[in-house]
């Protein structure tokens, strides 16, 4: 039975710059069950940032309702937003966003600190994260030890070391080459494959091809689906 992990109803967010009022975007709807493979595509400015940091709630909608695995996160604070981030949600950014002076085990071992998990479980944790996205034999190198694709791999292993509903990836392939890029790419399909919901932006309609699932922004608004 399909099951509802992300479900938007005329989501907006407005930003209002100056006398300027930005619609980042402008009333969406949308529905992602578990086990989807999604892409979101669309010109620069069009609103995919927007829409995965209301997603992955490191945003507040101007109006419109937002539910993640079923529960409304209208009305949160941020203390309850900050769960839901932690629980359900794991984030994969361009530039990895790795903590620099921390070795590849410990930047993955983060998340696991804030769920209070004890100290053992949490290297076997991310040691089993590192495993599935072939990493493991680079565990105790920093981040300048590391190439962009391992460094992504990384982040990969710590957004899903928390085994999240959602895995949210804003261009995770923007700052790779092509090839690099393409094997961070089947890194997802594989996710996927086990089951896990991911969701991605990119500009590659190559890339966006590969998923099960196609959205296309311009302006704030779904324009194109399928
Ligand atoms: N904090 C902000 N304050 C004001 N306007 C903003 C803010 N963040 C985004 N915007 C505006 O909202 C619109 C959508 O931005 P968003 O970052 O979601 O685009 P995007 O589709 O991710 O673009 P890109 O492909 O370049 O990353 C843009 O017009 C942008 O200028
Ligand atoms: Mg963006």
């Amino acid at each position: 039975m399909s099951k509802s992990v992300i479900y938007l109803e005329n989501v907006k967010r407005y930003y209002v710059v100056g006398d300027f009022c930005v619609k980042a975007l402008d009333g969406v709807s949308l529905n992602i069950n578990r086990g989807e493979f999604t892409s979101i595509m669309g010109p620069s400015g069009s609103g995919k940032s927007t829409m995965m940091n209301l997603i992955g709630c490191l945003d507040t909608a101007t109006s419109g309702l937002i539910k993640i695995d079923g529960e409304s996160t209208k009305g949160m604070n941020e203390t309850e937003l900050a769960y839901i981030r932690n629980k359900k949600v794991g984030f994969v950014f361009q530039q990895f966003n790795l903590l620099g002076r921390k070795t590849a085990l410990s930047n993955v071992e983060t998340p696991l600190l804030y769920a209070g998990i004890s100290p053992k479980r949490r290297k076997e944790m991310a040691m089993d994260a590192l495993e599935i996205v072939g990493l493991k034999d680079r565990m105790k190198h920093k981040p300048t030890e590391l190439s962009g694709g391992q460094k992504q791999r990384v982040a990969i292993a710590r957004a899903i070391v928390t085994d999240p509903s959602i895995i949210l990836a804003d261009e995770p392939t923007g700052a790779l080459d092509t090839k690099t890029g393409g094997q961070i790419m089947e890194l997802f399909e594989s996710l996927n494959l086990q089951g896990r919901t991911v969701v991605f932006v990119t500009h590659d309609v190559k890339l966006g091809n590969m998923c099960n699932r196609q959205i296309h922004l311009r302006d704030g608004k779904i324009v194109e689906e399928y």
